[in-house]
């Protein structure tokens, strides 16, 4: 373990923008976080990062950035019905989900594909596919860097939402996620509710389902719409989709003359895909420099080379007021955004 200086981030973020931070370290177990919290007496700006996935720094980072490798998938329990795994917070994701897959453990073969690590996987209560990291989550493990103490927070501790979670809100940045349980089936209950699942199964045919057929089939979808970010820099969906009220949808709808999509939460709340919000202002596959609104899918900023991160966050600023401006509804960022 060791801090380096002036270290570019360029490899250790997905939008790959050409950034430095001042300080930089890599920890594999809580001993090593421990010390490097402490480093300059903490008296520095900390972040911390595990595949830099969900991410954008708009200028370079004047602080220390502790990178989480912390390793391990371990099974911790077993039921007739069910399997606790444990894993380091370090593990890619795509790794943990692959393992599961394997070993014909259910739950998160809707998640096939999304990048970044596992410990990261709560704090945005990731999802895809009709499923939500909520639904397969036990516990987790958490050591508070400023007061040097640990944590465990159960589901209903970690408040998830739709992209949300107690540790983007009232803890923001105050608790290192180190290792998360799951609960998965042993007896696979298969989740086809996703529209463009179900579409992508029956062209395919299949007459019977299993937990390898669903991960093969989402990482096909997801691989013929999103861009592979060691290609194109990019952090997924830039925005999250609204979720509004009846009257702000049926005042969308009059004022354009046009049937605004949206999927109903409850009686009263509607979510509506931003993708269609921002392709209606004309943003799908627009490019300035080498910032951009991604052709396949309008949610997807992206850096085709060189582009600055202030660049791409003044890009969604400007389409954040071209979807007001038509639609009066606001988007919300869903990548964090490092100022
Ligand atoms: P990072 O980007 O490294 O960090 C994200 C935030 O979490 C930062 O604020 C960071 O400080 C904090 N953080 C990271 N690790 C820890 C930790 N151990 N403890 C405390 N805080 C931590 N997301 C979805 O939900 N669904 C999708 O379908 C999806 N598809 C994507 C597709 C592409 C091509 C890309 C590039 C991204 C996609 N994402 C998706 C977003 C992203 O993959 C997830 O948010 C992922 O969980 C981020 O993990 P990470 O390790 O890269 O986090
Ligand atoms: N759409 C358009 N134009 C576009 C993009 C989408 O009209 O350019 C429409 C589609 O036709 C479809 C609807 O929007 O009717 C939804 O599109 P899609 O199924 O691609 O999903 P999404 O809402 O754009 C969300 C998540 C993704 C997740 C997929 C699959 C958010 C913010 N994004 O995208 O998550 O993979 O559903 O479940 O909820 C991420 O968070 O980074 C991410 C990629």
């Amino acid at each position: 373990m060791q801090v380096q200086e002036n270290f570019s981030l360029k490899e250790y973020h997905t939008f790959h923008t050409s950034t430095m931070a001042r300080y930089a370290a890599f920890f594999s177990n809580q001993e090593e976080l421990k010390e490097l919290a402490t480093f300059q007496n903490g008296n520095i700006n900390q972040i911390i990062l595990g595949g830099g996935s969900n991410v954008l720094f708009t200028k370079d980072f004047d602080g220390i950035v502790l990178i989480n490798k912390i390793p391990g998938i371990e099974i911790i329990k077993e039921t007739e019905e069910y399997v606790f795994i444990n894993a380091g917070a370090g593990v890619p994701w795509v790794t943990f989900v692959d393992y599961c897959v394997q070993n014909n453990f259910g739950g998160v073969e809707n998640l096939s594909l999304i990048p970044g690590s596992t410990g990261a996987s709560p704090m945005q209560n990731i999802g895809a596919y009709g499923v939500e990291i909520k639904d397969v989550f036990f516990e987790l493990e958490a050591y508070h860097t400023k007061d040097n103490y640990l944590k465990t927070f159960s589901a209903a501790a970690c408040e998830f939402g739709y992209r949300e979670s107690v540790f983007k809100k009232k803890w923001k940045g105050q608790f290192v996620i180190l290792n998360v349980t799951f609960r998965l089936n042993k007896k696979p209950l298969y989740n086809i509710s996703y529209h463009a699942l179900e579409q992508e199964l029956e062209k395919q045919h299949a007459t019977s389902l299993s937990i390898h057929l669903i991960s093969e089939t989402v990482k096909r979808i997801r691989q013929s719409k999103l861009p592979d970010p060691e290609r194109i820099g990019n952090a997924g969906s830039f925005f999250k989709n609204p979720v509004i009220s009846k009257e702000l949808l049926l005042e969308a709808a009059e004022k354009n003359k046009i049937e605004v999509p949206h999927f109903p939460i409850d009686e009263c709340l509607y979510k509506v895909p931003a993708g269609w919000l921002i392709e209606q202002c004309g943003w799908k596959g627009y490019r300035k420099g080498d910032a951009g609104c991604y052709q396949k899918q309008a949610l997807v900023l992206v850096n085709y080379e060189n582009a600055k991160g202030i660049e791409i966050f003044n890009l969604s600023t400007d389409i954040i007021d071209s979807v007001y401006k038509k639609f009066g509804i606001w988007l919300e960022r869903e990548v964090n955004i490092l100022h």
